[in-house]
């Protein structure tokens, strides 16, 4: 079966010699199509890494990344730039919306700088999609927290991308508008066919996914399907134990 996402001994290596740093250490790993996976680890696990890679934001050291079947490692700048802007889309926990631009502008951002005519339709469509309806001429300082990240998460989805990449989409957010959020990206994948990949340090977040996948040191450590905040928890209690390091999972 083809997946949205797949990594085959993924690799990524900073720095040489003695100063090398092995942020993955040869990750194995496929990600169907329509489902939402998070991802979660101690600090400097390589959770930013994997997503960089997956995203073709950055080259592994060795290994393939393909996405929807598309072995992605050996493209050229230009084409990686291009298939950022139409096939992956992203969400920070920063929101990373253009100020000076309207709501409905940022949305039909991806479309202008994939070349394509922006399609006003579409963007008033996906912003209904995500509760915004009649909010496209607002600028997003006129929006709250949660609102502004529905906008972002609306950028993302406007150009039906074979993946969407979120880091830490809801740790600017207060609890209840972090909800609200999750429980769009799961709407998301349930109801528009998206395909998510979220990496966070909120095991209550991460149970919004349909499984988590662990990575300590640069490798997986373990995953759960269906899981619950408690046994998100425990296991990341466990790891960073293991790792010996404290402190929040950044
Ligand atoms: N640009 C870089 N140069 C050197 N080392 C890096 C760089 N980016 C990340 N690292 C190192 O790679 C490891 C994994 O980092 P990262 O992927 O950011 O982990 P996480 O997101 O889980 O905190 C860490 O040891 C980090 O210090
Ligand atoms: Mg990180």
């Amino acid at each position: 079966m083809e997946h949205a996402v797949e990594l085959r001994e993924v690799r990524r290596t900073y720095g040489k010699g003695d100063a090398a740093v092995h942020a993955l250490r040869g990750v194995d790993l496929a990600l169907p199509r329509q489902s939402f996976t998070a991802v979660m680890g101690p600090s400097g696990s390589g959770k930013s890494t994997f997503l960089q890679c997956a995203a073709g934001l950055d080259r592994p050291t060795s290994g393939a990344v393909l996405l929807g079947g598309q072995d992605i490692t050996g493209l050229g700048e230009n084409q990686l730039t291009r298939l950022r802007r139409s096939r992956v889309g992203f969400v920070f926990q920063s929101f990373n919306l253009l100020p000076s631009l309207t709501v409905q502008q940022n949305v039909l951002l991806p479309q202008r700088l994939a070349g394509r005519r922006p399609d006003r339709a579409r963007a008033a469509a996906v912003l209904a999609s995500v509760g915004l309806e009649g909010h496209g001429r607002r600028r997003p300082g006129q929006l709250s927290g949660g609102q502004q990240q529905r906008v972002a998460i609306a950028r993302a989805l406007v150009t039906e991308p074979e993946v969407v990449f979120a880091d830490e989409p809801t740790g600017a957010l207060d609890t209840g508008t972090a909800r609200d959020v999750l429980g769009l990206l799961r709407r998301a994948v349930d109801a528009m066919g998206a395909t998510v990949v979220m990496v966070t340090h909120d095991p209550v977040a991460a149970s919004y996914a349909d499984r988590v996948l662990f990575l300590a040191d640069g490798a997986l450590a373990g995953q759960l399907t269906s899981p619950d905040p408690t046994a998100i928890a425990d296991r990341m209690v466990a790891l960073t134990a293991r790792g010996g390091s404290l402190g929040a999972a950044a």
